[in-house]
């Protein structure tokens, strides 16, 4: 579900995150494999501080297979435990708990030699919306929990559901806000369909994602499309125009002409950016570690 957020949201999410980490043992933050920085939001390296974390690229059916890799390794040589997660199908999650009870062993052993029984490792997932939350509980549980709504600050009961044998999840994620100020970032998250429609220009975003494919994807363009001369990006003003050249291609095999033979660019851009969220074009990630805004 897709929301607006407005300061008075973003001061009362962050507020019951503090409150709900107050009681958790480990984070898990979720994140999108095509997207593993824009939907990121930095607050958490602040309200998680103090806390082992684990981290969790969701979604890795539809992103580039290496460009996860690399973002995995990116993420363990800082030494952050990564997961590669597909919360849909359940592959990769069931190393979940076992991850979260190595990260909690510190705490064990302080309590045994304290003379306490541990209690089991508590753990919440935390993202922004649409990152897969929900599906990750529902699969963690084994059923279905009610969908949370992802409006900010409103407040339901909790409950713990027990993961195997160490480890309880909280039953509502910990929702943050994606990042709106930075305009690239603004784009992954429109092109993935993470933010609200109607703030979006279809144009746009479809120009970003035919810029990207030309420089990284370009089998996968000139076959969808049936394009058998793709241009040269140069990085000077005519790449502009290369791309505009791409749209009307792309326009014209798609049959998405105007009366007068001229290309309709608003049906074109929403073509391709449907055909980017239906996984038409394969599977692309959208940004590497060397381009990572957070
Ligand atoms: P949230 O709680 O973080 O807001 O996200 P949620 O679980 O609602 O997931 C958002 C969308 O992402 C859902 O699709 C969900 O099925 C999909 N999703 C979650 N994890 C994965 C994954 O690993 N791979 C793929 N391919 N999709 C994933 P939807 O179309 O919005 O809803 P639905 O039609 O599946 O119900």
């Amino acid at each position: 579900m897709n929301i607006q957020w407005y300061p008075g949201h973003m001061a009362k999410a962050k507020r019951q995150m503090i409150e709900k980490i107050k009681q958790i043992d480990v984070v898990i933050e979720l994140v999108d494999s095509r997207i593993p920085s824009a939907s990121r939001n930095p607050l958490v390296d602040e309200i998680a501080s103090g806390k082992p974390r684990l981290l969790l690229l969701n979604k890795i059916d539809m992103a580039d297979p290496a460009a996860t890799a690399a973002w995995k390794s990116y993420h363990e040589r800082r030494g952050l435990a990564v997961h590669l997660v597909n919360s849909q199908t359940g592959q990769g999650t069931s190393s979940i708990a076992g991850s979260v009870h190595q990260l909690t062993s510190q705490r064990r052993k302080k309590m045994e030699e304290k003379g306490f029984k541990p209690h089991p490792d508590r753990a919440l997932i935390l993202g922004i919306p649409n990152v897969g939350k929900s599906t990750l509980i529902n699969r963690l549980a084994g059923k279905k929990i009610a969908k949370i709504g992802d409006r900010p600050g409103v407040t339901t009961a909790q409950q713990w559901i027990k993961v195997g044998k160490t480890m309880e999840l909280l039953d509502t994620p910990g929702i943050l806000w994606p990042k709106f100020d930075d305009p690239e970032v603004g784009l992954r998250l429109a092109a993935t369909g993470a933010i609200k429609e109607e703030l979006l220009d279809f144009q746009e975003i479809a120009f970003f994602l035919v810029q990207l494919m030309l420089q990284r994807y370009r089998n996968q363009l000139a076959e969808r499309y049936h394009l058998s001369v793709l241009p040269e990006l140069n990085r000077n003003d005519q790449d502009q125009e290369k791309i505009i050249g791409l749209f009307d291609a792309i326009g014209k095999s798609r049959g998405c002409l105007m009366s007068g033979g001229l290309v309709d660019y608003d049906r074109t851009a929403e073509i391709i950016v449907r055909d980017y969220r239906h996984q038409k074009l394969g599977c692309l990630t959208l940004e590497l570690p060397a381009e990572k805004t957070i």
